[in-house]
């Protein structure tokens, strides 16, 4: 049995049945589809890669702890549609120990959940398979001074599930760094490749293709490919403008490995030399983005580090005279957001923005510490908007901002993304090399 459904079957113990369902296709428009991606917390318990599948994980039931729910094998389907592993695949394939066709969950479901104290399901997430669970339930408390024992306690699995991707295992920490190889490969691509006149389209298509060719799985987000201003919109997806000589171009892409994403940013000069002025801001987020870096390591907390990069950021926001004032009190007045607005990182895993709380169970309020195995991306920004009467005028226009993953360890951390340089002269360097 896979290593994490085995741990979730221990978590969840003896008197509990969790249900977990994958995810559906979804409509883009009347009979095309999304490209499919399958729900994370399914995928990480079961590797199953196919739509429309439910398992059922009863740790109670001794010969079928894991039931899978499939799309049963279906020739014509399959010749329109593509392949299924069927019932018999789930079972060889997926370690199932029972597999049934999708049809049939419905009717099975008093059997398998009856007699459970407790039942692991997130309402909110599957409008069907709500109705579906809410119809039993109402169903077997109808009937409970009779025959039937539905589970009295309904847990969120996201809790659980959540701890245990935030953690993550060798294996899994192998797959995340393949996944930032490949995706620092791609910057430094793009970085060679970008010529002002370029589209931004194009540079996405240099990134995206990259990621293709080396075996991941296409794009992890969005990418972000954002010439001159568009890099102060912070989610900014169009990239179809071009790109200009004596522009800055932001990149925010990562790819998807194996289901496990990357998520790097550079900045860089269209036209491979960096102005005065670009660079004073540049080198003001480089310094706080090694700084919040080394912040990243057991001992210290997801808020210290916060707290760390707004500090750093609003002492560099006075030096470029963007601010004036007290930097205690320019935080206190939160003066530090009209030019960083975001967090200066978040959990990185199979999401991009990954499973896992932020604060510690005991004390909501109490922010939790960094602990190995935790991978987290380190991504301090400063974004002067085109139109700001009181920044100088220099500074216009001007969108920065620099993101690593960062694996945390016993004794410091490892940066998975380092393979793509974010000096400025090393950045110049690799854009001129062969011109
Ligand atoms: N690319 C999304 C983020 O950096 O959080
Ligand atoms: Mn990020
Ligand atoms: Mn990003």
């Amino acid at each position: 049995m896979r290593k994490q459904l085995k741990d979730f079957i221990e978590a969840i113990g003896k008197d509990a049945v969790a249900v977990i369902p994958a995810a559906h296709e979804v409509t883009k428009s009347y009979d095309t589809e999304f490209k499919f991606h399958q729900d994370p917390d399914f995928y990480y318990l079961t590797g199953f890669p196919e739509p429309d599948a439910i398992a059922v994980i009863a740790p109670s039931n001794k010969k079928h702890p894991f039931t899978l729910f499939v799309r049963p094998r279906d020739p014509l389907m399959e010749t329109w549609y593509g392949r299924r592993e069927g019932v018999e695949g789930a079972k060889k394939n997926y370690g199932a120990d029972k597999a049934l066709p999708i049809e049939k969950f419905e009717s099975e479901l008093a059997k398998m959940l009856d007699g459970n104290e407790k039942l692991y399901y997130r309402f909110g997430v599957d409008n069907r398979l709500d109705q579906t669970i809410l119809h039993y339930l109402s169903g077997q408390r109808f009937r409970r001074l009779k025959t039937a024992y539905p589970p009295h306690t309904i847990i969120d699995p996201t809790l659980i599930l959540g701890e245990m991707r935030l953690h993550k295992t060798e294996k899994e920490v192998e797959m995340m760094q393949r996944s930032a190889d490949i995706a620092a490969e791609a910057h430094i691509l793009a970085m060679q490749n970008c010529r002002p006149g370029m589209n931004e389209a194009q540079i996405e298509a240099v990134i995206e293709h990259h990621f293709k060719m080396s075996g991941a799985n296409g794009a992890a987000y969005n990418s972000i490919i954002g010439g001159g201003d568009n890099a102060t919109i912070l989610h900014y997806v169009e990239n179809n403008m071009p790109l200009k000589d004596g522009d800055l171009l932001l990149i925010d892409a990562g790819c998807n490995y194996k289901g496990y994403a990357s998520d790097i940013t550079r900045t860089f000069p269209v036209n491979g030399k960096f102005t005065k002025a670009q660079r004073e801001v540049y080198d003001v987020v480089l310094e706080v983005q090694l700084e919040c870096l080394a912040a990243t390591k057991k001992g210290n907390t997801v808020k210290q580090r916060q707290d760390l990069s707004i500090e750093l950021l609003t002492e560099g926001m006075k030096k470029l005279g963007l601010l004036k004032g007290k930097t205690k009190d320019l935080i206190k007045k939160k003066e530090f957001m009209k030019y960083y607005m975001h967090g200066v990182g978040h959990y990185l895993g199979l999401d991009v923005h990954d499973a896992g709380r932020y604060f510690t169970e005991q004390q909501a309020k109490n922010s939790r510490p960094f602990a190995p195995g935790m991978v987290l991306t380190v991504e301090p920004g400063l974004y002067i908007p085109p139109d700001d009467k009181d920044a100088p005028a220099k500074y216009r226009g001007i969108g920065i901002r620099i993101e690593d993953d960062v694996l945390v360890t016993e004794d410091g951390n490892v940066n998975l993304t380092a393979k793509v340089t974010k000096d400025a002269d090393e950045i110049e360097a690799i854009m001129n090399e062969g011109k």
